[in-house]
């Protein structure tokens, strides 16, 4: 198909230079999966590196191509035109509309006239960020140059990209994206702007449920997470990736889908909301269901 011979050549999509706006671990898998696909070219990076040489899936001279391919910009990149070139920018910030809303009227105003607008955003409208997307110089409007591009976590590991075309969407820039997500190496499956897309649509609820199971005395969390575990073959019982994902993360999504549809299906935990307010984020701060390290 023409989609997987764009795949095979290494820049027929022309997307050559990409900007990864956030550094969080999204960001930086997401920084560092582009940087080992694309044909011209930190610290959680030089880890990724240095395990992949320790396995012997690349040598030195192959982890220092990729790592010359990253560069930090600085915080007023875009208006000091270090974005100049750039013909993707994929924004991974965190799940706040204000933030990305601003975000995307500056890229609209600071980016090539031909640059892709991309947005990780694992629940928000792609049409509302798209209708953002204004040049404050000249007024006009980029919404048809934006697209979702949710990847999942990690990065590396995770094979899938979830592509969602705004409302306003070109079908051009569609295909273009979808073609660089497969040559990222990333199976693309299309959903429509609608809130959680396909992933949390169905993720989300889950997670929810096997926190109101652990709320309401079913199951110890042990309890829980071993039987998704073993019982269904999940690489993770709910719990433990509710953690990894993030608590803060999972009930921002829930809210997106309790307010966006009003079902009463997708009321958030109390629980969820409890240790969100607690600041027990999961993994990354150090303690949710579980304790890290
Ligand atoms: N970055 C890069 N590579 C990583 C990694 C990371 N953060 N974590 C693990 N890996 C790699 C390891 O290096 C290892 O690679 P090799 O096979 O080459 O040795 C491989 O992944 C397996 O790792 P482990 O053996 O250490 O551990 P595991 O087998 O338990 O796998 C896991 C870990 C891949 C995270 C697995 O538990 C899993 O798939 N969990 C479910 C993850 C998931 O569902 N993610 C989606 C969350 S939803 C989301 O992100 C989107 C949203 O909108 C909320």
């Amino acid at each position: 198909s023409p989609a997987s011979k764009r795949s095979l050549s290494t820049d027929a999509d022309g997307i050559d230079k990409v900007a990864v706006i956030g550094a969080g671990q999204m960001g930086i898998g997401i920084s560092y999966v582009a940087a080992k696909q694309i044909t011209k070219g930190l610290q959680f990076v030089d880890t990724l590196l240095g395990k992949e040489v320790k396995k012997g899936k690349m040598n030195n001279e192959e982890a220092n191509r990729v790592r010359s391919r990253i560069k930090a910009a600085s915080e007023n990149g875009l208006q000091d035109g270090e974005f100049a070139e750039v013909d993707l920018v994929v924004e991974a910030v965190s799940e706040n509309l204000a933030v990305k809303q601003t975000i995307f009227s500056q890229l609209a105003t600071h980016l090539p006239p031909h640059a892709i607008l991309a947005s990780n955003t694992s629940s928000i409208s792609l049409s509302t960020l798209a209708a953002s997307a204004i040049d404050q110089k000249t007024g006009q409007s980029r919404a048809r140059q934006v697209v979702g591009f949710h990847f999942f976590n990690p990065v590396p590991v995770m094979k899938l990209v979830e592509l969602i075309p705004a409302l306003q969407t070109d079908r051009s820039v569609l295909e273009t994206a979808r073609g660089f997500a497969e040559r990222m190496g990333k199976t693309v499956t299309q959903s429509a702007d609608t809130p959680g897309f396909i992933s949390n649509r169905l993720l989300m609820p889950f997670i929810n449920e096997a926190i109101i199971a652990l709320e309401t005395g079913v199951a110890t969390k042990e309890d829980i997470d071993t039987t998704l575990k073993l019982g269904m073959n999940h690489p993770m019982g709910p719990l433990t990736l509710a953690d990894f994902i993030g608590l803060d993360t999972c009930l921002s999504i829930m809210e997106v889908l309790m307010r966006e549809t009003g079902d009463s299906k997708y009321r958030p935990s109390v629980l969820l909301g409890r240790m969100v307010s607690a600041g027990y984020l999961g993994k990354k701060s150090g303690q949710g269901f579980y304790t890290y390290t």
